[in-house]
């Protein structure tokens, strides 16, 4: 039997890194992926689409061109977006196992299972180790009663490897994959239905500001946005999908992008650890379940569904095994980004979850429009919006435009180490810069 301190099931984000934080500090972990190092974000998430995402922000730009005062045309060529979108997926992964080999962390590519609070089985073999992590991820929820086939009822997984741009793409559910995928499509010369059950798109960020502003995103990068329209079933004969109220839409492709579920085998399960009514690992704040020994994080517990929520997660459980008590941080707290044409970023809470909580706060905003180096860039659509409650502490931000992936990081270490606002009157911003938005809010 092989002896670690610590096992770790999946080599996604949250694994992967608690890996890292554990072998930097001397222990002897094994990972276990049954796939591929770098799980979903790293192989059919937030990397392959954001390259994606950059191909269609190159067409952008040459279809503005002209403004610019440089005539230009375009071609697509499909299977070289994808080769170049595989060839990054192939770089990063590598470069990431080489790193978790060189750190000493053992890698056994084979499914785990956990047979006992300190005991792992995989491909016959046997682990005895003191700490277990699970990071077993999240798939596709998909639609009741609708399967995916992988050729024209497809995953976001499927829809990155396409061999040529569909010319009908019919997608279900505005939020943020959804969206996304309806963007880099779009861009690339589909005609993109975009199907939400609810009023808006990105119901779920209870934000009417980026509910609103995003559905004119959507709109203006050529999407036709349906919304309140409940898809009932789909009839793959014929390539349609019919709605609620029986009318029906052809399709070449279909994206089914209703959310996500976690992943909790079953061997989680038998070995007695809780489970949500949600079906996520239920933990505490140390990302602990129920066996005190046995940690869980990222997409399988509770919280946003973000890598980088996954990567917090794993800090927190990595210094908890390491004997050190981190302060685990509202949920509403982690930022995000959506990747659409211009990127949509926030952190903290909403004014409707400021309402929604009855919680006093006063807003200053900005615009774009009033940017120097937005007007150089041709980037004068954009907002910037900040909500201040008691003694200057800063409740949330929204930014909305170019860059705002960036911008947004001035501002989340202020709320994450509660700093008044105030701090950024006495910051110099570099002049001409989009960074001096946030500056021209504060006076
Ligand atoms: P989501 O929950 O954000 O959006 C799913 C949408 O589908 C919802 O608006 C929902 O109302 C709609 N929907 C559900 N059933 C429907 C039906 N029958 N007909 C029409 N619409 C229907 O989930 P999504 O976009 O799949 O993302 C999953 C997770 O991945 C989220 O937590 C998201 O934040 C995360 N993610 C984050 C990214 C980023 O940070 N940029 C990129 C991609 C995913």
């Amino acid at each position: 039997m092989q002896k670690f301190d610590i096992a770790i099931i999946g080599g996604g984000t949250g694994g992967y890194r608690a890996a890292e934080i554990l072998a930097s500090h001397g222990k002897k972990v094994v990972l276990f992926e049954k796939s591929n190092i770098g799980g979903v974000c790293l192989n059919c998430g937030c990397i392959p689409t954001k390259a994606l995402i950059a191909s269609a922000e190159v067409i952008e730009q040459m279809k503005t061109s002209e403004k610019f005062g440089i005539k230009s045309s375009h071609e697509i060529d499909f299977s070289k977006i994808m080769a170049r979108k595989e060839k990054i997926v192939k770089m990063l992964t590598l470069g990431l196992q080489k790193k978790l080999a060189k750190m000493g962390i053992s890698i056994i590519n084979k499914e785990a299972f956990i047979k006992g609070e300190n005991l792992i089985i995989s491909d016959n073999e046997e682990y005895s180790v003191e700490n277990i992590i699970i990071a077993t991820g999240s798939v596709d929820a998909g639609l009741r009663g609708i399967d995916f086939d992988g050729e024209d009822v497809l995953s976001s997984k499927d829809i990155l490897s396409l061999n040529e741009v569909p010319q009908r793409l019919l997608v279900i559910g505005a939020g943020v994959i959804g969206s996304e995928f309806s963007t880099v499509f779009s861009y690339m010369g589909s005609k993109v239905t975009l199907l939400e059950f609810l009023p808006k798109p990105f119901f779920s960020t209870r934000s009417s500001l980026i509910m609103n502003e995003g559905e004119k995103i959507l709109k203006k990068s050529g999407i036709d946005l349906k919304t309140s329209s409940s898809v009932a079933s789909i009839d793959k004969e014929k390539k349609m999908v019919i709605l609620s109220d029986d009318s029906r839409l052809e399709y070449d492709k279909v994206l089914i992008a209703t959310g996500r579920i976690p992943v909790v085998n079953s061997d989680a399960k038998n070995l007695g650890i809780e489970i949500t009514d949600r079906g996520f690992i239920k933990t505490n704040n140390n990302k602990q379940t129920n066996i005190e020994n046995i940690y869980a994080l990222g997409d399988c517990t509770e919280g946003p569904m973000l890598a980088h929520k996954a990567y917090y997660d794993a800090y927190i459980a990595s210094f908890h095994i390491l004997g050190e008590n981190e302060e685990q941080m509202k949920m509403c707290d982690v930022p995000y980004s959506i990747f659409t044409i211009p990127s949509i970023s926030h952190c903290g809470l909403s004014e409707d979850m400021c309402i929604e909580q009855k919680i006093n706060y006063r807003k200053i905003e900005s615009s774009y429009a009033e940017n120097g180096r937005a007007a150089t860039y041709e980037a004068r659509q954009g907002i910037f919006s900040m909500l201040i409650g008691e003694n200057d502490r800063i409740l949330g931000v929204t930014i909305i435009g170019k860059e705002s992936d960036t911008l947004i990081h001035e501002i989340i270490p202020l709320i994450h180490n509660n700093i008044p606002y105030t701090a950024l009157k006495r910051t110099i911003h570099i002049h001409p810069t989009l960074s001096e938005i946030i500056q021209e809010a504060l006076f």
